[in-house]
């Protein structure tokens, strides 16, 4: 199969009809930009799985993504579409590059959801972007910030209930859109624990990326206890 683009985690491939990709998880991790890298075993599967779960609750909700189905145990078939090249950073808890920023406690309740922007640039390491930039430097128009940041308020609303129900509590998430052949602006990329906050809404413990990032146990461990958790909620 012919690769069209390889990531830090995930490589698509070309299908037989120009409309459809795969998008293929791969074991690998990394942090800071890719400065931090590991193989991890399983780490593929689990991600498939869990952005397979999250993009059928948002289909349920009615909400436009790229993903039509699963495909192997690592694989889902994709539409293909442009991809707007900005990060959507949802965040309901301070915690990360907010708490960093803003000298602020991790775990502190934000007042209300907040959405940021990233430019998707390794080269540059994704600077934050405010609105004014992605207009003036032709990233997106005002209509499309407008939509992207609608859509973003939505998908959290949706997906902070269904963690909840898995005694999970989404801190915060990073989404992409992209535009289908029609120009329809969609939900693309993934959802996984690569890309999002997620800590058990009792004890608090960190079961996404950041055990990677900031050696807090064991990876896999923490993605199959938010597994085993999210497959039980419809
Ligand atoms: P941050 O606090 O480091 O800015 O991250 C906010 C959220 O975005 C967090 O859930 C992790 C996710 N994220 C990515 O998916 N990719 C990235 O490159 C970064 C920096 C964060
Ligand atoms: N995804 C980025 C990297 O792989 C940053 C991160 O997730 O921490 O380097």
């Amino acid at each position: 199969m012919k690769s069209i683009y390889e990531g830090k985690a995930k490589i698509l491939y070309k299908t037989g009809d120009s409309r459809f990709l795969i998008m293929h998880f791969k074991d690998d991790a990394t942090a800071f930009n890719g400065k931090k890298f590991a193989i991890v075993k399983g780490k593929g599967r689990l991600n498939k799985e869990a952005t397979t779960i999250a993009f059928d609750w948002l289909k349920k909700a009615g909400i436009d993504t790229h993903f039509v189905r699963e495909i192997s145990q690592d694989e889902i078939l994709v539409r293909k579409v442009e991809i707007i090249p900005v990060e959507v950073v949802v965040r309901n808890v301070i915690a990360g590059s907010l708490s960093k920023r803003m000298g602020l406690k991790k775990g502190g309740k934000l007042k209300f959801p907040i959405v940021e922007f990233y430019y998707k640039s390794d080269e540059l390491g994704d600077p934050m972007l405010n609105e004014y930039h992605i207009r003036v430097f032709d990233i997106a128009d005002e209509e499309t910030i407008e939509e992207m940041k609608r859509i973003a308020f939505c998908v959290n609303d949706l997906l902070r209930k269904k963690f909840e129900q898995a005694d999970i509590l989404l801190v915060d998430f990073k989404i992409e859109f992209g535009r289908d052949e029609e120009g329809k602006l969609i939900l693309a990329d993934e959802i996984t624990p690569d890309g999002a906050r997620l800590w058990d809404i009792k004890t608090g413990e960190v079961l996404d990326k950041d055990r990677f990032r900031f050696d807090l146990g064991d990876l896999i461990e923490g993605y199959e206890k938010v597994l085993e958790r999210i497959r039980c909620v419809s």
